[in-house]
């Protein structure tokens, strides 16, 4: 049996084409067989149930209910949890995917008790240490024994670090997996007729990262400026529960900001897909706007996507949202990059996975 973890938003889209790939091999000889552990990170509907809904991903064989909490409360809820699993039944292999506090403990617990991991995305990294996220990559990237790479960038920061070249493998990207999987799917949001939204005429943003929410001041510059610098282009912004509660702090928000709950899959890449541009603190929305050919910029000094700036349309802006303006000024005068797919984004990563893992291990 293999473990497929799955605890916050960003992970959903990851193990759905796994699940898929290994339930395209149910029934064939030495088949592997599954379990899904949700850690419970993310538990609003908005957050985890729609992605389940619209992805068609299965009920979880476990939730571990975690819910919120600081970083170590979370962490060792996680930890102390899925260890309760472990014990009463071992899987041959499990399974994390990204780099949410769920990925780092499920790993843990899981290696001190002689399992096996494997994680899908490993070896990016963005080198900034105060990123919880950075933390998660490095600590789960020093104990898996099994790594699935979205990039060779990926690949080389994990033989550099000394991983068995025989263990790291390039099989793509499972988050652009689900993108095409779901193309002819994506539908407008509510909001699209509601706030009169048409075709390259608004500007999408997604901000949660602490650096940029977690001071309500800051939070509502950043938004004044972004609004500012779009010059009458309407500014939608779905709002993760996190974003929303620091905002319902802040002396002012612009008013003719369209701010709307967390949007379920398919809305929210339909928003995307039709944006004159996203911007973003996001590192998953970064590599949906490359694989859409929509121009992003990305309100951080660092990213663990690289490819996204050096082939897709992303641009680093760092975190001073002035910087907004130019790069608002680049999009209207109709320069902005057209960026190209990297390689190996072309919907299998998932297949590969599970082919890899049946021959691995079943
Ligand atoms: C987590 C991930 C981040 C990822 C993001 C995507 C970590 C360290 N961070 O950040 O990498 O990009 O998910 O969304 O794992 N909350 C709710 N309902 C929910 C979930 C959260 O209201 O279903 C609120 C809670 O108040 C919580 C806060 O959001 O305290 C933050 O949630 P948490 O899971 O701690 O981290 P995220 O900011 O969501």
């Amino acid at each position: 049996m293999i473990d497929l973890i799955a605890g916050a938003r960003p992970n959903f889209m990851k193990i759905a084409p796994i699940i898929r790939a290994l339930e395209a091999m149910r029934d064939t000889p030495n088949s592997p067989t599954y379990r899904l552990i949700h850690t419970g990170q993310h538990y609003d509907h908005k957050m985890s149930g729609s992605f389940f809904d619209q992805l068609g991903i299965p009920e979880p064989d476990v939730n571990l209910n975690v819910k919120s909490g600081s970083q170590a409360e979370q962490t060792s809820a996680i930890m102390m949890g899925y260890e309760g699993v472990l014990t009463e039944s071992a899987p041959r292999v499990c399974v994390v995917v990204g780099d949410v506090n769920s990925t780092m403990a499920c790993a843990i617990a899981a290696k001190k008790l002689n399992v096996r991991v494997a994680h899908v995305e490993g070896g990016i990294r963005s080198g900034d240490r105060e990123m919880p996220e950075e933390i998660n990559r490095l600590v789960t990237d020093s104990i898996s024994d099994l790594f699935f790479t979205t990039s060779r960038s990926a690949s080389e920061n994990l033989l550099k670090t000394g991983a068995n070249a025989a263990d790291v493998i390039f099989v793509g990207n499972t988050m652009i997996d689900t993108l095409q999987y779901n193309l002819d799917k994506l539908c407008a949001p509510e909001a699209w007729e509601k706030e009169g939204l048409s075709d390259s005429k608004y500007v999408v943003i997604t901000l949660h990262r602490p650096s940029n929410v977690d001071d309500p001041e800051n939070l509502a510059r950043v938004l004044e400026v972004i609004v500012e610098s779009c010059r009458g282009m309407k500014v939608v912004f779905p709002c993760h529960p996190r974003t929303r509660q620091v905002l319902g702090r802040a002396r002012s928000i612009p008013s003719d900001l369209v701010l709307l709950e967390p949007l379920p899959y398919l809305e929210f890449n339909y928003l995307v897909k039709f944006a004159s541009a996203v911007i973003t603190d996001s590192g998953g929305v970064t590599e949906e706007t490359t694989f859409l050919g929509i121009p992003c910029m990305t309100l951080r000094d660092t990213t663990e996507r690289p490819e996204t700036v050096t082939l897709g349309t992303n641009v680093l802006l760092g975190s001073d949202p002035e910087a907004v303006r130019q790069g608002m000024d680049v999009l209207l005068r109709g320069e902005w990059k057209k960026g190209q797919i990297p390689e190996k984004w072309d919907g299998r990563a998932g297949e590969r996975i599970a082919q890899e893992l049946k021959v691995r291990f079943f």
